[in-house]
């Protein structure tokens, strides 16, 4: 079984997917900013009884191996579920994202580079 089928896919997938946007060249030491945020169009709760925990990015490289690039990990109520990277993207061929809500579980998405 692939990680990816125990994902949700179910009603909520709006509000829990991590978006990912990429800032070209616009990062530390001209790195790329990727920038993944969940709930950019319709707001997740953030309160202590249900909120997103944990954001982690993921960089795929061009033979396949699979590097954990960063994740952040949320306040509930202090702070957005909003998380910036500033990460060589030349390196990869596509980014991964993965959020975790304390009651929904793991959501994904992917950028192809
Ligand atoms: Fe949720």
């Amino acid at each position: 079984m692939r990680m990816g089928e125990l994902y949700k896919t179910a009603e909520g997938k709006e509000k829990h997917v991590p978006i990912i946007d990429l800032l070209k060249g616009e990062g530390k030491a001209g790195k790329d900013i990727v920038k993944v945020v969940v709930g950019k169009d319709v707001p997740h709760p953030n309160l202590t009884e249900h909120h997103i925990v944990w954001i982690e990015l993921f960089g795929v490289k061009t033979d396949g191996n699979v590097i954990d690039i960063g994740r952040s990990v949320f306040g509930p109520g202090y702070t957005e579920p909003s998380a910036c990277f500033h990460v060589s993207c030349a390196d990869f061929k596509a980014l991964v994202a993965t959020s975790y809500c304390n009651i929904h579980g793991v959501w994904e998405s992917t950028h192809e580079l």
